[in-house]
């Protein structure tokens, strides 16, 4: 009888101690003390017995049971430990590993562009100033010598807002009406902004920026205009730019000129290229906006950013300025 007990006493301990999970351990368990278990089954037969018998062997299954209880309760800590011991290594993070670095954001190439050409300005005595996107008709275009029914109207065809006669301003130009409405000459302002237009390819966007300058003030000429720009054109670019001004027209300067610059690119390709509009200040600009002309002149030029900024990074699609891809614009911080 006992060496049965022995027996089935060391299977159950090997079991034990092979049990490589709570279920494998429960099962054990189960088998030997739950209510058909071995060892039940083996406390029952006790009543059968004779009292001496019945007082030792109950006694060496009770010990065994207590045994395996025991047995079955450290098994049962092992390996909850062990799962412990698994998941926090399994989650251990090495603070001794290099982080991961902050990303640093930057200005947008156009940003850019207009924050170096008003500092350029600056240094001449240009102040900055903004007008605003959405313009009246008068602002836009009455006020700057476009008739009401003036063909170049058409060239700027835009996006009306509402009813009336508001609209997504065309050009910045309009800002050069607002300024002299509110100050007195002398007057020196540059004025970089948003304008709309229907218009969209490769070099071409319905939103585009552009810049505008405007100096009025007693005996300012056209060769004021000329040298400003020549100086302004050779700093930006960083080289002795060689320069084109065409005759040209635009309802609000008489006479109205475009320039245009030389160019070399990285392939060998070389020749002339369009890069902004100016002119002398049409008399009727200046008294719409309440400025006397036979005291005053003016010059007045309007420039395409997006343009300067493809020949100043070499470029050759406008619209990357404009679509937020990372791997473009990480290139000019
Ligand atoms: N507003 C013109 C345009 O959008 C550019 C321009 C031309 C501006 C001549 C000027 C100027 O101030 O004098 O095409």
């Amino acid at each position: 009888m006992s060496e049965d007990l022995n027996a089935l006493h060391e299977d159950a301990a090997a079991r034990i101690a092979s049990a490589s999970d709570a279920t494998a351990l429960d099962a054990v368990r189960v088998e030997m003390l739950g209510k058909k278990g071995r060892i039940t089954a083996l406390l029952k037969t006790l009543g059968g017995m004779d009292p001496d018998t019945r007082r030792s062997f109950g006694a060496q299954v009770n010990e065994t049971k207590q045994a395996l209880i025991e047995q079955i309760n450290s098994r049962r800590e092992t390996l909850e430990r062990e799962a412990i011991d698994a998941r926090l290594q399994g989650e251990a993070i090495d603070v001794t590993l290099p982080g991961r670095g902050l990303e640093y954001g930057g200005a947008h190439p156009i940003r850019r562009v207009i924050d170096r050409i008003s500092a350029l300005f600056g240094t001449i005595g240009f102040e900055t100033v903004e007008g605003p996107e959405v313009e009246d008709d008068y602002h836009n275009f009455e006020a700057l010598n476009f008739p009401p029914n003036h063909p170049a109207r058409a060239m700027h065809d835009t996006f009306y807002v509402g009813e009336g006669s508001r609209v997504l301003r065309t050009h910045t130009s309009s800002v050069q009406i607002r300024m002299m409405e509110q100050r007195e000459p002398p007057l020196r302002i540059i004025a970089p902004g948003r304008v709309y237009r229907c218009d969209s390819d490769r070099t071409h966007s319905p939103m585009f920026h552009q810049l505008e300058g405007l100096y009025v003030a007693r005996g300012v000429s056209f060769a004021d205009l000329r040298a400003d720009l020549k100086a302004f054109l050779s700093a930006f670019f960083e080289r002795e730019v060689k320069t084109r001004f065409r005759p040209s027209y635009f309802p609000f300067t008489e006479p109205s000129c475009e320039v245009d610059i030389h160019y070399e690119d990285l392939n060998g390709r070389a020749g002339w290229m369009e890069i902004l509009g100016c002119g002398m200040v049409h008399p009727n600009v200046l008294r719409a906006a309440g400025i006397d002309p036979e005291i005053y002149t003016g010059y007045a030029f309007g420039m395409g950013m997006e343009r300067m900024a493809m020949l100043r990074y070499g470029v050759d699609d406008l619209r990357l300025f404009f679509e937020n891809d990372l791997r473009f614009l990480s290139q000019f911080q």
